[in-house]
This record gives structure tokens, sequence and C-alpha cells, in this order.
């Protein structure tokens, strides 16, 4: 049952839903094809993207993966579905929930794939843990998002400018250690596809065996670790990245 700020989230995405895919994801089609490109993926396995929206990325999933994609908003499944049938894309499966609390058991999933989600939700810390969760050992979740700059000049302003962004569906002020504080997932890498992107793509990993959210152990994390330039094992066309780090 969505609380409050989701209930508001939703009703605004299903506005978002009208002009969605015009707007915002012409900006970000190109990122997501490079986030879903770097799951290792293999034939079989079973993958959730959290938030997936309109579900721009589904037709970048190879076709012998299961893919789940999950939302909150009516307005963005209803989309997201007419392209898996316009599409043919029976090997993608669609469900409302709230990504805080997802209705799967833990170790449900090879891989998670969050894209413009983890800035949306009233909790990114919960979604996070949760996703960890709900990931086999060995599993990796790749996050597409906006993340607080490290140049004091722009965090100001995104700052500033965050009461606005949180009118329209999102914030601008999420600083990736922020998310990562507390948690037991490691930086695997991360990197934007051009130098001065303000969206990076990080890939992060678990070794940890499952246990509750609320059982989370405050362990170390890396804030970002040396990029190899691309995935360890992954198929289909693979992009370069500009701004590894
Ligand atoms: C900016 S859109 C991103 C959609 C898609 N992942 C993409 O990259 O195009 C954010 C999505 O997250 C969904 N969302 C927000 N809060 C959510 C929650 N608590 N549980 C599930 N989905 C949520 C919204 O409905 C919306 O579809």
């Amino acid at each position: 049952m969505p609380g409050m700020k989701e209930a508001i989230t939703s009703r605004t995405y299903d506005l978002w839903s009208k002009f969605y895919d015009l707007t915002f994801g012409a900006l970000v089609v190109r990122r997501q094809w490079a986030a879903v490109t770097h799951l290792p993926v293999k034939s079989g396995d079973r993958v959730l993207d959290l938030g997936v929206g309109t579900g721009m990325t589904l037709p970048h999933y190879p076709r012998d993966v299961q893919v789940v994609g999950l939302d909150l908003s009516p307005g963005m499944l209803s989309k997201a579905a007419r392209r898996c049938r316009q599409q043919n894309l029976g090997h993608c499966h669609l469900v409302r929930a709230d990504a805080m609390f997802p209705p799967f058991a833990p170790q449900s999933f090879d891989h998670i794939v969050i894209c413009h989600t983890i800035s949306v939700v009233s909790d990114p810390r919960r979604l996070l843990a949760w996703a960890q969760r709900m990931i086999r050992p060995g599993g990796s979740i790749v996050v597409l998002n906006h993340f607080q700059s490290t140049q004091p000049l722009m965090a100001g302003l995104e700052r500033l400018l965050n009461p606005l962004f949180v009118k329209i569906g999102w914030r601008s002020d999420l600083a990736l250690e922020d998310v990562l504080e507390g948690s037991d997932l490691t930086v695997t890498y991360s990197f934007k596809l051009r130098c001065f992107d303000i969206w990076r793509i990080v890939v992060l990993t678990s070794d940890r065996s499952p246990t509750t959210v609320a059982g989370r152990s405050h362990g170390s994390h890396a804030a970002a670790s040396a990029a190899p330039p691309h995935p360890p094992s992954t198929r289909g066309p693979r992009l370069q990245p500009a701004g590894a780090v």
C-alpha cells in the first residue's frame, strides 16, 4: 500500500506518462541502453527493473532473459504494456507495486536495474536495501541516475533548484555517498557517457548474504572505484564510457 508521498508520485507520473517518452525519455534513451548493456546477464537470468516507467529499457534486454518491470504509476505501466504488445516483448512482465515494499522473496533475481528512480522514491536507502536483498549472491545492481555534483558550486545550485525539481517528480540533491551510507554495497565501477554528463551509471555488487532490511549492518562501502572500461561479462553492443571514474 503506497504511502502519501508515493500516492502523489503515482499521480505525478500518471501525468508524465502522456509525454514522458518525447521529453525526458528522449534525453536519456542512450544512457538507458548503456545501463542495460552493463548488466552481466546470461541466458535464463531473471532481471528486475525497478521503476520501469514507460518501459523504455525493455527492448534492450536479451530475449532469453526474464524481465520483471515494476512501477507505481498505472499511467506509466499502461505505456509499458503497450510497448510490450507492439514490440512483442513476451519475456517482459509488468507488476504494479511500491519499489520500497516489493512483493518478491529474497534472492528472486539475478540482477536489478534502477533507472532514474532512486531520486524519485521517498526513501532511496530503503529501495537499495530491498534491491540488495532481492539479488542472488554474485548479482549486480545497475543504477542510472543524476547524483549531486561533487563540485561545491554545482552542488549548491542543485540544492537551490531542488524544490523546483521535487514539484515535477524527482530531486536534484541526492548524493551517491549518502544513498550508500550504511549499506554493504560496493561500487564496482561507475561512469558517465559524456565527460560533462549529469547522469551517471553505477554498477553495484554485494557479497553479503541477504538479511532483513531492518537489520542492515553498517558496513563500509567504496564511494567509487576505478572503472574497468567494460562490464566483466556482457553481451550485445557495448559503449565505451567517456567519463569513467
Ligand atoms: C523518472 S521515471 C523513470 C522511468 C524509467 N526507469 C526510465 O528510466 O525511463 C521514475 C519512475 O519511477 C516510478 N516510481 C516512483 N516511485 C516509485 C515507487 N515507490 N515504487 C515504484 N515505482 C516508483 C514512477 O512511477 C516513474 O515511472
